[in-house]
């Protein structure tokens, strides 16, 4: 008897709370704050490079693995950089074996925000 009067009544309070907290959450605007740390992916309209880079590209750019040219490193990219961003891109999109893997590993990444990473990363622009 305990037992089944307790499994009835948890899931209750469980859904009263996430209503509760929902309706809460819902009356902050949304928008006005966004801008830097929004998660919500449809939200973040602008494509941002430094977002992209920290997820996908630090693992290897950041330390400079197998000679992945480091974030802000600018003679390593100098020669990268006369040949321009959108070689860049080209290369990146591909990978360069063995060591660059095709897109950066980001396979959901579109071409806009792998060239925003590699802006931020290279210094371009
Ligand atoms: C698994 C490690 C790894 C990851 C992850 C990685 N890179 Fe690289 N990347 C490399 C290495 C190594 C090179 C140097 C390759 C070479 O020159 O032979 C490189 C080179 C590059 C270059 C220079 C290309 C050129 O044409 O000279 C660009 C641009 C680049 N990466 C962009 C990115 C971006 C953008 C991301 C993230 C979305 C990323 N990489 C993630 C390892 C990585």
């Amino acid at each position: 008897m305990n037992t089944l009067n307790g499994s009835l009544k948890s899931p209750f309070i469980v859904l009263l709370l996430t209503v509760g907290l929902y309706g809460c959450g819902e009356s902050a605007p949304p928008s006005s704050t966004a801008d830097s740390t929004g998660t919500g992916v449809e939200e973040v309209a602008e494509v941002d490079g430094a977002k992209i880079y920290g997820q996908f590209c630090f693992s290897c750019h950041g330390p400079g693995l197998n000679g992945a040219p480091k974030l802000g490193d600018s003679e390593a990219w100098a020669p990268r950089l006369a040949k321009g961003v959108e070689l860049m891109l080209k290369t990146t999109i591909e990978g360069i074996p063995p060591a660059m893997p095709p897109r950066g590993l980001c396979m959901a990444c579109s071409d806009e925000e792998l060239r925003a990473a590699i802006v931020h990363m290279s210094g371009a622009e």
